[in-house]
């Protein structure tokens, strides 16, 4: 689906407008009518209460031969304004484009005047914030996870999405066609990265999520460096390589790199994640309930890769700073290759680990890409995704997003860009303390800690691969990476995309990232 703007004027030929109001207490909101004064006379308008996902919709009697910008018009409820927020207006959004695709409408719009009327109650901070999550709300109310539908589904009546969203608007303005394409961008970034996490594993191996990693590359026009798994193990990423060995699609190692002109010698943000393409838990085998939702676990790999994604889309992608996504990609599998419990390995980092569970397999995938991270660009800033640990899931539940980080000015920035629309992060501590529970008493390190604090053993052994002086956060989205209940802009069960948007959202105040 396109968007794009348009007069709000007569023969704009766009099959629906929406118009997002909320509750009203006395009188019906004016706003339809002064719009689309054939509506005034209609009589359904005056029984119309804008609760929320209350719907109405109003045809124009004289038809698209009428004049009117829109031969149709749907009131969306926003339900009681004291409650309203930027979600209000996303899931109202999301909500009127199922219900346009439902009805096969070709061309959908949204007055901007609808929006200037959010933003004067205060529920949206300026026009181009309203214009943004607009666009973003209607790519993603739109997703469908299912994309391994076959036969069955040339069979089933699937309508297509509107081949159009638009705003309409009295007089143009350059900044919220930025602000458009921003927020449409970030969501096909998301998209990106539902995408390949849905994808099941025998769709989705190592070599096929770093050939992802490429094809963004290519098509936006970054840099990208895949590595096979005889280049792993030959560079010396023993921790990486020892994850896949119990596969036969070996691991990969992808860099993708985002660098302006003139910017080759700035330290650049390096952003990691977890591209682990099935979990089984390798020899120490994970229970076979949910074990398919494993499927999912290079949820943090696909939000870097949708991340660059979504610069690529972004307005102004020349202004951002240098930037690098490492992907590292394995599956975990208990094959004849497989390590074994007390297997001890050698990272890239020089330190030995004694695997005593194979099924705590990210950290170990990461702690390589963390290293080669350090050795290479000498970060301003680190930041890895990863659905790293069960015990966070229930630390903070199915949403929260926990962050592990030393670093003061990255915390709050990190705390800033989820608080600004609603990203449940949460700040978890790196004890010291618990640090000697990592202890081997063969090798440099354990790979497991006490089940208690799992989370924050997971960290802490990650922490061991931290030089000093790098800035360096974990973010463990094992929670929000995969959903069981649908919400407007997301559909269950399946995956959300969790940190692309709000890596978007830091990189727009990227001032404590890039102090070198
Ligand atoms: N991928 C899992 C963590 C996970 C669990 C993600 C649930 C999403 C939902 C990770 O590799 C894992 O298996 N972690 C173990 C670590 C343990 C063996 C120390 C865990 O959390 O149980
Ligand atoms: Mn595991
Ligand atoms: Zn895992």
């Amino acid at each position: 689906m396109d968007i794009d703007f348009h007069k709000f004027a007569a023969g704009s030929g766009i099959a629906c407008a929406i118009l997002p109001l909320f509750e009203r207490t006395t009188e019906p909101d004016p706003l339809p009518a002064r719009l689309f004064p054939w509506a005034a006379e209609h009589p359904g308008l005056l029984d119309f209460r804008g609760k929320d996902n209350e719907c109405l919709l109003l045809h124009d009697p004289a038809g698209a031969a009428g004049g009117s910008p829109a031969a149709r018009l749907l009131l969306w409820g926003l339900g009681k304004k004291d409650k309203g927020s930027l979600k209000s207006l996303r899931d109202a959004v999301a909500g009127a484009l199922k219900f346009c695709r439902e009805r096969s409408f070709v061309s959908v719009g949204l007055p901007l005047a609808a929006l200037e009327a959010l933003r004067d109650a205060g529920i949206v901070a300026d026009m181009a914030t309203a214009v943004r999550e607009s666009a973003a709300a209607a790519l993603l109310g739109l997703y469908r996870g299912d994309l391994c539908r076959g036969k069955e589904d040339e069979d089933e009546e699937r309508p297509a999405d509107p081949v159009s969203f638009s705003f309409l608007y009295d007089e143009e303005e350059i900044p919220l066609f930025a602000a458009a394409r921003l927020g449409a961008g970030e969501a096909r970034g998301v998209v990106l990265a539902r995408d390949l996490a849905n994808f099941p594993a025998n769709r989705m191996t190592p070599a096929m999520l770093a050939d992802e990693a490429r094809k963004v590359a290519e098509k936006y026009g970054f840099s990208c460096r895949i590595f096979d798994d005889e280049q792993i193990f030959s560079m010396g990423m023993g921790a990486l390589y020892a994850v896949g060995c119990g596969s036969r699609n070996g691991p990969r190692f992808a860099v993708l790199e985002h660098c302006p002109e003139g910017k080759e010698e700035d330290r650049p943000l390096v952003v990691a994640g977890k591209g682990i393409t099935f979990d089984s838990g390798g020899i120490s085998l994970k229970p076979s309930a949910s074990m398919h939702e494993m499927k999912s676990d290079m949820a943090g790999a696909a939000a870097v890769i949708g991340l660059f994604a979504a610069l690529g889309e972004a307005p102004d992608c020349a202004g951002l700073p240098r930037i690098v996504g490492l992907i590292a990609a394995a599956e975990n599998m208990p094959g004849g290759g497989a390590t074994r419990p007390g297997d001890v390995i050698t990272a890239l980092s020089g330190n030995t680990v004694e695997i005593q569970n194979t099924d705590a397999e990210g950290r170990l995938a990461l702690c390589d890409a963390l290293t080669y991270a350090q050795k290479t660009f000498r970060p301003s800033a680190l930041i890895d995704l990863a659905t790293l640990t069960g015990a966070c899931v229930i630390a903070l539940g199915d949403y929260g997003i926990g962050l592990f980080t030393d670093d003061g000015e990255l915390r709050a920035a990190v705390l800033d860009a989820a608080r600004e629309d609603g990203d449940l992060v949460w700040p978890m501590p790196l004890w010291d303390e618990y640090d000697k529970n990592l202890k081997s008493e063969i090798a440099d390190v354990s790979n497991i800690g006490p089940r208690e604090g799992g989370a924050i053993h997971a960290a802490l052994f990650l922490r061991r691969f931290i030089e000093k002086g790098t800035r360096w956060a974990h973010l463990d989205i094992a929670g929000p990476g995969w959903v069981g209940k649908s919400s407007p802009l997301n559909p269950a069960p399946g995956a959300t995309g969790a940190g692309v948007r709000l890596l978007c959202r830091l990189l727009r105040d990227t001032r404590v990232l890039l102090r070198a």
